[in-house]
């Protein structure tokens, strides 16, 4: 069995953020997205793992590397423009041959790993197995229509209501598939889908069987996902400080603050992650903040947010909540005063707001 994750893509919907960098490395937890698609695989037992990659791939085999630090061996595909899933199947071929696998997408976070999914395969060895949960807007889905225990139909995002069972970012897949995916077409989009591949394989007559999520599940290609995906995740935190926090301040409930982060005359309000070298002064930072190494927020509050490295926010007079802030963003106070502040900054931006 090897493993496969898609890790190119265009990431249009975390723009500006992927004008710069990979989406699927944007920290959750001050964790990025992917290793913890790399820790669910490698807990299910797989060592050999494929990435496909395009155009963010300097960074993400930097980030990544051989895979060593999680036990696995990770190889490359280039991917030559994001063609869709399936054309990521298709040029995997040679990495894969004729073993089983699991396909995992690089933006997404699942809280109970894959460990079961992967077993419930190995033993029932259909030619595939989707994996699906229940959601409240299946039209912005791929959906799946079941008979007796078996995956029938799958529509992408269907306009009449066939069910709420959307496909996560999480399959099996049989050798079975490559000649589905020789079989495809391009869609409307000018992709290569997968839930065609997967119907593909359905009329040809093939097993593909559902397995319904259990605990929760993100797809962090979008803001509101990715902060919801950090809220979720923090929650898990056990509290740890190894950074220093001066007498003046409070810091409450589940946080981590990592070494060589200084807290001085604020209050640190759990679940939250503070980085390395990073710096709290006269400042607020609420529940469900996620703050990356270099950071420094001074005279300012925020909540329910993500900031990378090297970024400051300084003097502001209303907070900041719900916001991504990418790297070494400077956000500071300036002359007219605004009445709230609500951000999604890319890399290397600069605001000066009016006071
Ligand atoms: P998507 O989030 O569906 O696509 P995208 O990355 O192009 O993002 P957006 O819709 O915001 O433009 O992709 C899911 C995952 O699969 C993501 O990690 C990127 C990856 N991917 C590839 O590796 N190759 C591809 O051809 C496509 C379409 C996606």
């Amino acid at each position: 069995m090897k493993g496969l994750i898609l890790s190119g893509g265009k990431g249009t919907r975390l723009r500006p953020l992927t004008y710069t960098s990979a989406k699927q490395l944007v920290p959750v937890a001050n964790k990025p997205v992917l290793f913890y698609g790399i820790e669910a695989i490698a807990e299910a037992g797989i060592t050999e793992i494929g990435i496909v990659v395009g155009d963010t791939q300097a960074e993400i085999r930097a980030a990544v590397g051989d895979g060593s630090r999680w036990g696995v061996r990770v190889s490359y595909i280039e991917q030559d423009a994001p063609r869709g899933l399936a054309h990521a199947v298709k040029i995997s071929r040679p990495f894969i041959g004729d073993e089983p696998f699991v396909m995992y997408l690089g933006d997404n976070l699942l809280n109970r790993g894959i460990t079961r999914f992967v077993e419930e395969f190995e033993r029932e060895r259909p030619a595939a197995q989707i994996l699906l949960a229940h959601v409240p807007d299946p039209q912005m889905f791929g959906v799946a229509q079941l008979s007796e225990g078996r995956v029938v139909r799958l529509v992408e995002k269907p306009k009449e209501p066939i069910g709420d069972l959307a496909l996560v970012g999480v399959y099996m897949f049989g050798p079975e598939v490559f000649t589905s995916v020789d079989r495809i077409s391009p869609s409307f989009r000018n992709e290569l889908e997968i839930t065609d591949a997967i119907q593909d394989l359905i009329d040809r007559g093939l097993t593909v069987r559902p397995h319904i999520v259990s605990g929760w599940w993100k797809d962090t290609g979008k803001l509101e996902d990715m902060l919801e995906a950090n809220r979720l995740i923090l929650e898990t935190f056990e509290r740890r400080i190894d950074g220093t926090v001066d007498a003046e301040s409070r810091v409450e409930g589940k946080v981590v603050i990592e070494a060589g982060a200084v807290i001085e005359r604020s209050i640190v309000r759990g679940p939250a992650v503070i980085g390395r070298n990073a710096k709290i002064v006269q400042a607020y930072v609420g529940p469900f903040t996620s703050i990356m190494n270099d950071v420094d927020i001074r005279d300012s509050e925020i909540e329910h947010s993500i900031v990378l490295e090297g970024s400051s926010v300084h003097d502001l007079a209303s907070r900041v909540a719900d916001s991504l802030i990418g790297r070494n963003v400077r956000i500071y106070r300036a002359p007219v005063k605004p009445s709230a502040h609500r951000f999604m900054l890319g890399d290397n931006s600069e605001v000066g707001i009016r006071w």
